[in-house]
């Protein structure tokens, strides 16, 4: 029997009446657990062309399946938590949806991932707003634990958006552990040294560490501690060698890209090595940068920006790659 409260958003329904309620267009983001669709509504009463993003995972009786459905259930509690308090860089969450084949969340579709090797004064907003979205999920107890750039997505307006809370956790506030964690999960050149390493630290820390190498790549085009896009740590020895680099602070490679004297520093104090000496969210976001012109800010030395295609890139990202080691994510284009 199929059970619906007008009131809530969570549904039990059969396969059948799934089918009936929503029309599965293509598969737009895939992994291990399942897949993102892009889907539209087909008896949606206002805006015929309105498309919702679904991540779905298959229910079957193993107990791998099962762990993903608690994992898609404890994505959907946080994500749920933010819909009458929502942040614009924080994915709009819709419904649950469990029937007897599938498990189910459906949230707003964003038609594009970041891109990177984008100017600073462009990048300089969507940074303000991504610091803003996790200052704000830091003061409610909740850490991500896998920003990166392909779980951020571009809205229409050009607003960054955080996506997959799929290793997200909640804490209680008022708990002396909250925040305390001594687990290792989440993508690896991505992961803070105190993380890589799984010793004891502070989960906000280690989102502002992912952030600070996230900023980094959506200017430059690479991760700091790797010389080239692209670099593969495919065995536990290249990730120690990786893990060393970044335990060292110091950014390797050639840096194409010019920035601000003003980022370079903000970056600094958010990929420090040192978790106790890194800026918490409120610290970044306290800096002077964000109150100063780009123009007035000094440049570090480096070879320069090609203005006119970085705008290329930003305004057709058509089938852009953005280098996701372990799972390579593939952008699309706004069309
Ligand atoms: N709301 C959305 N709108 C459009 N695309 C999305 C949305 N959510 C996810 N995706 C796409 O699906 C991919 C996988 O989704 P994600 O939630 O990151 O799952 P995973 O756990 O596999 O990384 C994302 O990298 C993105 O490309
Ligand atoms: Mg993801």
């Amino acid at each position: 029997m199929d059970q619906e409260d007008p009131q809530s958003d969570i549904f039990s329904l059969s396969d059948h009446l799934l089918a009936e309620r929503l029309h599965f267009i293509k598969e737009i983001g895939f992994g291990n657990w399942g897949s993102v669709w892009l889907c539209r509504p087909k008896h949606s009463s206002s805006e015929s062309d309105h498309h919702v993003a679904v991540k779905l995972v298959h229910r079957s009786k193993t107990s791998t399946t099962a762990a993903r459905v608690r994992s898609l259930w404890n994505e959907m509690k946080i994500v749920r938590s933010f819909k009458h308090d929502p942040h614009p860089s924080i994915i709009p969450f819709h419904s649950f949806i469990i029937t007897p084949s599938y498990a189910l969340i459906t949230m707003a579709y964003l038609p594009a991932l970041i891109p990177v090797e984008v100017a600073e004064p462009k990048a300089k907003d969507w940074f303000n707003s991504l610091l803003s979205g996790v200052h704000f999920l830091h003061e409610r107890g909740v850490v991500h634990n896998d920003i990166k750039p392909a779980n951020i997505l571009l809205s229409p307006q050009s607003v960054p958006v955080l996506v997959d809370f799929g290793f997200a956790e909640k804490y209680d506030l008022s708990s002396p552990k909250a925040f305390h964690s001594n687990l290792a999960y989440g993508t690896p050149e991505y992961l803070s040294p105190e993380r890589a390493r799984g010793l004891p630290h502070d989960t906000r820390k280690s989102d502002i560490w992912s952030l600070g190498v996230t900023f980094f790549e959506i200017l430059v085009g690479r991760t700091p501690f790797e010389y080239e896009e692209g670099e593969q740590f495919s065995t536990k020895e290249d990730l120690e060698k990786y893990w060393t680099r970044t335990m060292r602070g110091k950014w390797v490679g050639t840096i194409k890209v010019k920035f601000s004297k003003s980022i370079e520093k903000l970056l600094k104090h958010m990929i420090s090595p040192n978790a106790d000496l890194r800026w918490t969210a409120s610290e970044v976001l306290a800096d002077v940068y964000w109150t100063m012109s780009i123009e007035k800010q000094g440049h570090s030395e480096s070879s320069g920006f090609d203005a006119g295609l970085v705008l290329l890139m930003i305004y057709l990202p058509s089938c852009r790659e953005i280098g996701e080691r372990g799972s390579r994510c593939i952008a699309w284009s706004c069309a």
